[in-house]
């Protein structure tokens, strides 16, 4: 594996987390809820450990959770989707690394939109492709042009993100028509739609891929309870697909890890009906605009935020160092941890912002925005 050039060091999270932990900073680094999860939820893993859920789930996954998603998503979006277009997975991270085993193959090119999550380009180098990293506009939105000027007959997969991480951007309608004209124009193209934040939107609404037709049959999205159901340490979620492309996604998976944590899946169909998104999304709104509001009262100046839990901030006011190190100064002389935005450029481009997450009770963003309002 030496000649493929994956990294081998602890990844930015780990890394500012561990820091984090070392001086006793409010870690808003890491995307991670820290209030105490749905009691409803809680009975429901305690029902299915007392249940006779504990041997090998079916692979493609239990079919009382499939038909739940299946029910979430027709009831949420108004959307027809099959039980055989959905599987079960070991979080959002496995989905997509399966996806790009099962798509890519070695010589292919795969096109990511910086700044991205890290997770999606390790796969694409493990099976022999090439990564086409095209950066979004400097609003954080797709650049159509230069997307459209990267996809050539070699381009297997287009991998998007929306709602966005770090940015917190949410695409319009008018970046769908886009993305059509480019799978219309380009018949190998499959898009990879990593949709995990997909209830967590505030000003502007999110549309899925699947909302499209055109785009339904021509793409993978994926999702995750943990971020859903605010377990991020549950790792499960899952993945929908047509059927073509989730007959080829299955033979990975099936060798992977066959399936997934049988009593987890059992707690989580028997806790789906009762999840609510207009109310999770209304409690982050709420978390959202508080946070922005004591922010207002700081030298950090706060960019949209229309989706996800991360308030994306410029630090230029304040200081003209890299934001790697800015985050590692703030930990250390002002506890608090958040992430460089730099990190996820593969040109590790730097405008003076840091990722905070406000996924985290009242308590927490109080003494984090006390810190922050001191700087
Ligand atoms: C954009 C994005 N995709 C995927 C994941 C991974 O999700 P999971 O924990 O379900 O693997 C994350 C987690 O932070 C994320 O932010």
């Amino acid at each position: 594996m030496d000649d493929i050039s994956v990294p081998s060091t602890p990844s930015i999270f780990s890394v500012m987390t561990q820091l984090a932990n070392q001086y006793g900073a409010v870690n808003l680094a890491q995307g991670f809820p820290d209030f105490p999860i749905d009691q409803k939820l809680l009975d429901a893993v305690s029902e299915a450990v007392q249940s006779e859920s504990h041997q090998y789930a079916p692979y493609q996954g239990n079919l009382a959770l499939r038909t739940a998603i299946k029910n979430l998503i027709n009831q949420h979006n108004g959307l027809p989707i099959s039980l055989e277009e959905l599987l079960i997975t070991a979080g959002a991270t496995q989905a997509i690394f399966t996806t790009i085993q099962a798509l890519v193959t070695a010589g292919d090119e795969v096109v990511l939109l910086d700044p991205c999550y890290d997770c999606y380009e390790t796969p694409v180098l493990l099976v022999g492709a090439k990564p086409i990293h095209v950066e979004l506009s400097l609003d954080f939105l797709p650049d159509w042009h230069a997307i459209t000027a990267a996809i050539n007959a070699k381009t297997k997969l287009l991998i998007i993100n929306n709602p966005h991480n770090p940015s917190g951007r949410v695409w319009t309608s008018e970046d769908f028509s886009k993305l059509i004209d480019i799978v219309n124009n380009n018949p190998n193209l499959t898009i990879l739609s990593d949709e995990v934040y997909e209830y967590l939107t505030y000003s502007r609404q999110h549309i899925s891929v699947r909302a499209y037709d055109i785009l339904r049959v021509r793409s993978v999205v994926v999702s995750s309870f943990g971020k859903t159901l605010q377990v991020t340490g549950w790792k499960i979620g899952y993945l929908s697909a047509p059927t073509n492309l989730m007959q080829r996604i299955l033979r990975v998976h099936q060798y992977l890890v066959f399936s997934v944590n049988s009593v987890m899946q059992d707690a989580i169909s028997k806790f789906l009906p009762l999840f609510n998104p207009s109310l999770f999304r209304t409690e982050y709104q709420e978390r959202m605009m508080f946070f922005r509001e004591g922010l207002s009262k700081s030298r950090f100046i706060c960019l949209p935020c229309e989706g996800t839990y991360f308030q994306t901030v410029d630090y230029s006011q304040i200081s003209t160092q890299n934001d790697v190190d800015f985050c590692k100064w703030l930990i250390k002389e002002h506890g608090v941890a958040a992430i460089p935005v730099s990190v996820f450029y593969e040109s590790n481009k730097d405008f003076h912002y840091i990722r905070l997450c406000f996924a985290k009770d009242q308590k927490t963003l109080t003494k984090a925005l006390e810190r922050l309002c001191k700087i």
